[in-house]
């Protein structure tokens, strides 16, 4: 089966990305999914491996992996893509690789019947083709909730009744100890009880004003700008970001950055 365009972007985990800013709201769900998929993944004294050693009761653990779930912009993906990434350098010691495939909605949505569900097995596929004892696959389906509708809504067509099968099908078929799922979601009342039984839930609350205001320094120039020092310009730009708090905007990493660039813009270029 070929696709017009792959049902899937694999995320690049050798890198470290500069970019990002350690703060402790999202540090502690990074660490939490670290832990786990290093528990199935790893092959390690006191891993799953190690633990359930046995075909039987490996085969078919009911626990397939994650799903994070916290307001828009609070770093769900972000923390995902970094958990990755720290996997990738942990597990290389044991000789293990680690490999990434992001699927969003837009990835598997198609008009034809059918077509959906066949992109779908297809990710499903592509982490079971290359079973290699050294491999490990890490299914980040983001903004899981709306690829699956819950069963409950009165909208649910056939064809997403369909897609759903198709994917706790697959999910159930799934060998914790090779491939897991990091899925996210904004929306916690859409997540069904299909979904609640296999994948665990974890909080990925926004980030809190102080870290905020760490990530807006971020975005500022180390030497001032216009005659403000930094600390000045972050003034400012922790101000902004109470204003836009209270036109309505959730606090988020974007709000954070957001705010420092407008403040810079209306410094340096004199935006209103
Ligand atoms: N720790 C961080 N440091 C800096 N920027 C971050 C961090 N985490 C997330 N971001 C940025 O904030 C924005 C929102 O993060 P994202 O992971 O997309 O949130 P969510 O998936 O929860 O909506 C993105 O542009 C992302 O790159
Ligand atoms: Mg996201």
């Amino acid at each position: 089966m070929s696709f017009d365009s792959p049902p899937f972007t694999v995320r690049d985990l050798s890198g470290v990305d500069t970019q990002l800013i350690r703060v402790p709201t999202q540090e502690k769900f990074i660490g939490q999914m670290v832990n786990a998929m290093k528990y199935f993944f790893s092959r390690g004294d006191s891993s799953f491996s190690d633990h359930f050693s046995s075909m039987s009761e490996s085969n078919n653990f009911p626990f397939k992996g994650f799903v994070l779930t916290g307001p828009p912009g609070s770093g769900k993906t972000e923390a995902v893509v970094e958990a990755g990434r720290r996997l990738y350098s942990e597990l290389a010691m044991e000789g293990i690789e680690v490999k990434l495939l992001h699927i969003s909605t837009a990835d598997i949505n198609r008009g034809r019947v059918g077509e959906m569900e066949q992109r779908l097995r297809s990710v499903f596929n592509e982490a079971k083709s290359e079973v290699r004892s050294s491999l490990r696959t890490i299914l980040l389906f983001d903004d899981i909730d709306t690829l699956l509708m819950s069963r409950d809504d009165k909208r649910s067509e056939e064809w997403s009744v369909s897609l759903n099968a198709t994917f706790f099908h697959e999910v159930d078929r799934l060998k914790t100890s090779d491939t897991m799922i990091c899925a996210t979601t904004n929306k916690t009342d859409m997540l069904d009880d299909a979904v609640k039984s296999r994948l665990s839930v974890k909080e990925a609350p926004a980030p809190s004003f102080e870290e905020m205001k760490i990530v807006a320094r971020s975005a500022l120039p180390l030497r001032g700008a216009n005659g403000l020092t930094q600390d000045q310009l972050l003034e400012l730009a922790a101000e902004r970001i109470l204003e836009n708090q209270e036109a309505g905007e959730p606090d988020s990493f974007r709000l954070a950055r957001k705010s420092a660039i407008e403040v810079l813009m209306k410094e340096v270029v004199g935006w209103e």
